[in-house]
């Protein structure tokens, strides 16, 4: 029996748009993903109906767009207007040919239809600079008599689109980027472009780039670099990882290593805690040595585990695939990990997006003109987006006597991975079971309670869900799981290599 420690009086809220996920211009993502005019469920506006049931489902309020690599050399006008005059364009990130039919206004339409109400923007500040990100700001939110809020009006939206939180580019330290630069010229570009736009709007809050990968050489010196030059005029640094169970994570070097064994693989979601504690560090730092008062946040805007793509690739077709993939109940359990990290680290951490929604390495898979269905991880996500409102506190927690085990890269790692949150009216532990054995845990909470609900994803390990098997892993409810009433001591058991979300409601 492991017992799970509540420490009741150390909590901090967490914000609802904490879990959000990512929407870019890459391989099949909008294209035959979220827009396909000729698809069966297609709505008038030419999007995917059954993709936008499976988004609403999802609960996802926070997106960002429309990249990613793409927006580093991408022309954010080319979007806008009538439809048939919006130019072709070589995609040279996904080497695809983008033919802007879904552009801003689609993509706001889209996120009204789909409940998304906290769209994160991405301005190009590797082949444009300080003008374009003026001009696409006053386009989206400008309120007053002037050119480009008049073209966004005459492209028929009156009102500002009031986007909040903006991307200040993308990635900007990794050989792969067009336009990439030093952290010094990154760092006062971004400080500049951040200062002229909080000028133009006062209400918005930007996001500057930081390392693309805790596996690149300049890790985590640019983040203190870029840092140094913006922290006044900025409000989140970014982060971004991604783990594959093969591929080498140095990405200056896209080389592969020999595949993880599972309880390696399984414990990788210790990178992010590192990595965000890290970051965490990086940026204290900078605030003693500026003596400033305000603390930097992280967006997490780019996170996922990762495989390389199950189809073959159409360079210079119209949709490229790029990284469509199937994920299976190991890269599930590391992914409920991962979002287990962000989860524990949200007093800082207070935007993230899983990364990408739709087909490439995505939440939702879909056919060309045929089906579409979920991927496992969309179920973890789905489980988190549910209980995290306004009122959601974090309660920290220890497993004071759980198992552990070691591997060649990890000592002592939990059997057990969980975070704790209260909602108002329960406790809900989201817990995951890292190993082949049942696992029972007991719990003390700080109150009575009255009712309860056990819901688990588990399978075989290599499990995946498929268009013929859509449903092999989901969210399903126990059936034999019940609560002690009025008793303040609780107990589950966590079946093998499973996902667990376990909700105690209280008076
Ligand atoms: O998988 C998405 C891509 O990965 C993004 O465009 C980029 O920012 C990252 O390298």
């Amino acid at each position: 029996m492991t017992h799970l420690k509540l420490y009741d009086e150390k909590r901090f809220d967490v914000y609802p748009e904490l879990f959000g996920s990512f929407l870019e211009h890459m391989g099949t993502v909008i294209y035959t993903g979220v827009y396909e005019p000729g698809h069966p469920t297609a709505t008038k506006e030419g999007f995917r109906g059954d993709v936008l049931e499976l988004v609403k489902a999802l609960g996802v309020k926070t997106l960002r767009y429309p990249g990613g690599n793409y927006t580093s050399s991408y022309h954010w006008e080319d979007t806008v207007g009538p439809k048939p005059d919006r130019p072709r364009c070589m995609n040279i990130a996904w080497q695809s040919i983008e033919t802007n039919q879904f552009g801003l206004h689609e993509f706001f339409q889209w996120a009204k239809e789909a409940g998304v109400t906290n769209p994160i923007l991405t301005v190009n500040l590797g082949t444009r600079g300080i003008d374009d990100a003026l001009h696409e700001l006053e386009y989206v939110n400008g309120r007053y008599d002037t050119k480009w809020a008049n073209l966004r009006r005459r492209n028929g939206r009156d009102t500002p689109f009031e986007v909040k939180y903006w991307c200040l580019g993308n990635e900007l330290d990794g050989p792969w980027q067009v336009a990439r630069k030093t952290p010094e010229e990154y760092g006062r570009l971004a400080n500049e472009t951040s200062k002229a736009m909080k000028m133009l709007d006062p209400s918005i809050q930007t996001i500057l780039v930081g390392s693309s990968t805790p596996n690149i050489a300049t890790y985590p010196s640019w983040d203190f670099k870029v840092l140094m030059e913006a922290y006044d005029n900025v409000d989140f640094i970014a982060m971004h990882n991604y783990i594959d169970r093969e591929q080498s994570q140095n990405l200056d070097k896209q080389i592969t290593r020999a595949s993880d064994e599972l309880p390696t693989y399984l414990a990788r979601s210790r990178e992010f805690d590192k990595q965000i504690e890290e970051i965490e560090a990086i940026a204290d730092a900078v605030k003693a040595l500026k003596h400033s008062d305000k603390t930097m946040n992280i967006s997490f805007d780019e996170w996922n585990v990762h495989h390389f793509s199950g189809k073959e690739p159409r360079p210079w077709e119209e949709h490229n695939p790029v990284d469509w993939c199937y994920f299976d109940l190991a890269d599930t359990l590391l992914f409920g990990s991962m979002a287990l990290a962000i989860l524990r680290h949200g007093d800082r951490v207070h935007l993230s997006c899983q990364a990408l929604l739709v087909n490439t390495i995505p939440l939702i898979l879909t056919d060309e003109d045929g089906a579409a269905w979920a991927n496992p991880t969309y179920y973890v996500l789905q489980s988190l987006l549910h209980n995290i409102t306004d009122t959601t506190e974090v309660v920290e927690s220890v497993l004071p006597d759980g198992d552990v085990y070691n591997t060649n890269l990890y000592a002592d790692v939990p059997i057990i991975d969980q975070v704790t949150i209260d909602t108002g009216s329960a406790y809900v532990v989201y817990a995951v079971n890292r190993g082949l054995a049942t696992q029972n845990l007991e719990v003390e909470f700080p109150v009575k309670v009255i009712g309860g609900k056990q819901e688990t994803i588990t399978g075989n390990i290599d499990d995946m869900n498929t268009r013929e098997h859509p449903k092999t892993l989901t969210l399903h409810k126990v059936d034999d799981f019940s609560v002690n009433v009025g008793e303040m001591k609780q107990a589950a058991i966590l079946p093998g290599y499973s996902w667990n979300v376990l909700t105690f409601s209280y008076e």
